[in-house]
């Protein structure tokens, strides 16, 4: 085992429960917020995250999470995606050689009846950063939502991450995305498809419609998804708003993640794309800094999009400029009042932390109510 990993593990036994104390001292006496609901769970995911380093991912954490998920659910297939001059052009990844790439996903849920014409199948992209894979508690949420929607068919994209032996940056996720999403138009027939997603994965969603309108114009043209539901997306992850520092260790103190850990993400996704090496513009990637109001125009006029966050997380005022960019070019197809959820007092993700074991008490909870509403109308 590598020094740095079981430097790790021994922090995480040692080093984590001190820092727990200490951040759940300061959230009861200096916030005036009692530990209830996802709170302790919060601190718990950022401060442990925060003592990863190259090593932990892909040598502990994605061997772990991918050994539940395998035991939870059926295995990975792959279908074969062709890149051509139209993508590389696309995302000005001219050096990109592969001409073909390896797709991979699972079906969570498949309805032994399931009409491709008829019934909602929803392609999840689970969050991390685009470094960690997909974390199993969210199965717990995409279990809850199929026995909500027994006829949905569920499917998630298993997408390269940036770590590891296999590790693969922009704009090779994004490639894999739009590679299972025209696998399930072209291939599979479906008519309504629903996009989710969370964090990273909603940056994926986004530079999937983006990329998907401007398709519109081609021989090519895909049809866009009939919804797209954005959990808590990392809308720039390559501008990140900052505040000034104090404001920042405070709002920090009450979100699952930190600055730190996501300029983390960020330098692996990007590497030589980053803007700090003179890159300017990233459309597929900073998707409300570089917003094009004609695509998302096309976007609004054929998909309708809903939109949550947590009031107390770090990505809120990315989040909220993109709302705000969506309702000015066309209020009346983005309507925030029923599209847009704030959930006070929530983090990062918040629906998916939700656990709960009454499906009714869940479906009730404010920040999960409007998926389900959302997905159902
Ligand atoms: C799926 O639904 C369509 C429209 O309702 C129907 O025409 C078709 O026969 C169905 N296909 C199957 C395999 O049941
Ligand atoms: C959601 O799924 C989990 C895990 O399977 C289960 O324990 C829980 O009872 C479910 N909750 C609801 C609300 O169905």
């Amino acid at each position: 085992m590598h020094a740095s990993n079981a430097l790790f593990i021994v922090k995480l036994f040692t080093l984590l429960p001190i820092r727990l104390v200490y951040c759940y001292l300061v959230i009861l006496i200096r916030h005036r917020r009692s530990l209830k609901g996802s709170i302790w769970i919060r601190a718990f995911m950022r401060e442990a995250f925060d003592m990863t380093d190259d090593h932990t991912c892909p040598d502990i954490i994605n061997p772990l999470f991918n050994l539940c998920v395998n035991y939870l659910c059926d295995k990975v297939e792959t279908i074969q995606y062709q890149i051509t001059d139209e993508h590389r052009l696309s995302f000005s990844a001219i050096g990109l050689r592969d001409e073909m790439i390896d797709v991979r996903y699972r079906w969570y849920y498949k309805p032994d009846d399931f009409n491709a014409s008829d019934d909602d199948i929803l392609l999840y992209f689970h969050g991390g950063g685009f470094a960690v894979t997909l974390v199993p508690t969210s199965l717990i949420f995409l279990r809850n939502l199929s026995i909500w929607f027994p006829k949905m068919a569920i499917i998630m994209i298993d997408y390269s991450v940036t770590v590891g032996e296999n590790d693969k940056q922009y704009p090779y996720q994004i490639l894999e995305s739009i590679g299972l999403y025209t696998h399930l138009i072209n291939n599979l027939q479906c008519k309504n498809v629903i996009l989710m997603g969370e964090s990273a994965g909603g940056n994926l969603e986004l530079a999937l419609l983006n990329y998907l309108s401007t398709t519109t114009m081609m021989k090519t043209k895909i049809p866009l998804p009939k919804k797209t539901i954005l959990i808590s997306p990392w809308v720039n992850p390559s501008r990140l708003d900052r505040y000034d520092i104090m404001q920042e260790k405070e709002i920090e103190r009450l979100d699952c993640l930190s600055f730190e850990g996501l300029e983390k993400f960020t330098k692996r996704y990007l590497q030589s794309m980053n803007p700090l090496n003179g890159v300017n513009s990233l459309p597929f990637v900073d998707l409300s800094y570089d917003f094009d109001s004609d695509n998302w125009k096309t976007i609004l006029e054929q998909s309708s999009i809903y939109i949550t966050y947590g009031k107390d997380e770090i990505l809120k005022p990315q989040i909220q400029t993109f709302i705000k960019n969506l309702e000015m070019i066309h209020p009346n197809n983005f309507d925030t009042s029923r599209q847009v959820s704030a959930y006070e007092g929530g983090c990062h993700i918040e629906p998916l932390l939700k656990l709960d074991t009454d499906l009714n008490s869940w479906s009730m909870h404010a920040s999960v109510n409007g998926i389900l509403r959302f997905i159902e109308h």
